[in-house]
């Protein structure tokens, strides 16, 4: 069972289903509303388990009912939450969705907690775990927690798979160290200044993360599936998607890092697991809601070999 280290947020979503997501200025009156335990790093975190990994999830939480509620589902799915710090004086992660009929949705996150991840949490942490077999992140803690963290990673020869989400501007050291960057379009453009409009602007951009440093880029196209860039080759292939019903799309992408990362721990070359994190990202978006709506390792088994 390979072990999976995840150095990231954890997040109360506060779930709104509306007809449309409201512009600025605008009020729209909704439907249901649930509390979902969310946050990128803990959303990532619960897919890898589920789809059979080892993981341990280093984090903070605030000491409160949402703080507690985090860390109890975290454990009922089976994660190591030693490393998941309380901190007195912050609340936890909080993060106001809505989704609108067509799954889409829109995220305000006030970080809390997260935000009090220091490279010194990461350092004990580190010092602490064995056999690590890879190294995964989003972008919701200070970027010195995820600097920190990649080095210590590098220099223990533990694989790391980067999620630039939120996208925001990375230094050479943390994309050096980068053996596998996941972000989406949106990301892609942030990053790079490279407006994606077309395969060709796609292919462009990703060209453009590998020359900033990191060994592999795969890109995420929502329902067109993944562009992957082999940095050792130099060879783009377009892996397709598994077609499904959406339901609600959040954290469909934290879905597919997770499965891109189970993937590669377990030995699959890049194509095979960027087409296997296709079916977890596929099956996420047909459930409602972040952790909960994450598919088992037999859900995802059963879409590859039956396409069901
Ligand atoms: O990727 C989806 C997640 O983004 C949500 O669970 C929310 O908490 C934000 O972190």
């Amino acid at each position: 069972m390979p072990h999976i280290v995840v150095v990231g947020s954890l997040n109360m979503d506060l779930v709104v289903q509306v007809p449309t997501i409201p512009a600025p200025g605008e009020t729209v009156l909704g439907n249901n509303f649930a509390t979902i335990p969310g946050g990128k790093g803990a959303n990532q975190a619960v897919a890898a388990a589920r789809l059979g990994a080892r993981v341990t999830l280093i984090g903070r939480v605030g000491a409160d009912a949402f703080g507690e509620q985090l860390l109890a589902n975290a454990k009922k799915e089976g994660i190591d939450v030693t490393h998941v710090g309380c901190d007195p004086a912050a609340t936890s992660g909080v993060a106001m969705i809505a989704v609108d009929a067509q799954g889409q949705n829109s995220i305000a996150v006030a970080s809390g907690a997260n935000y009090c991840l220091t490279a010194v949490h990461v350092q004990e942490a580190w010092a602490a775990l064995a056999n690590v077999d890879l190294l995964v992140m989003p972008l919701e803690t200070p970027l010195e927690t995820i600097e920190t963290a990649v080095s210590l990673a590098n220099q223990a020869g533990v694989k790391v798979i980067l999620n630039p989400a939120p996208a925001q501007k990375l230094s050479s050291s943390i994309l050096a160290g980068v053996d596998v960057l996941v972000p989406n379009e949106p990301e892609t453009a942030q990053l790079t200044g490279i407006e994606i409009d077309s395969a060709a602007s796609s292919r462009q951009a990703a060209q453009a993360l590998l020359k900033q440093g990191v060994g592999n880029v795969v890109l995420t196209l929502g329902s067109r599936g993944a562009l992957v860039l082999n940095g050792e080759t130099n060879q783009f292939t377009q892996v397709d998607p598994y077609p499904v019903k959406v339901v609600d799309t959040t954290a469909a992408g934290d879905a597919y890092v997770a499965g891109l990362a189970v993937a590669l721990s377990e030995g699959k070359e890049l194509i095979e697991a960027a087409n296997f994190a296709n079916a977890v990202g596929a099956l996420a978006v047909t459930k409602q809601g972040a952790q909960v709506g994450m598919p088992t390792r037999e859900e995802v088994e059963n879409l590859l070999t039956q396409g069901v």
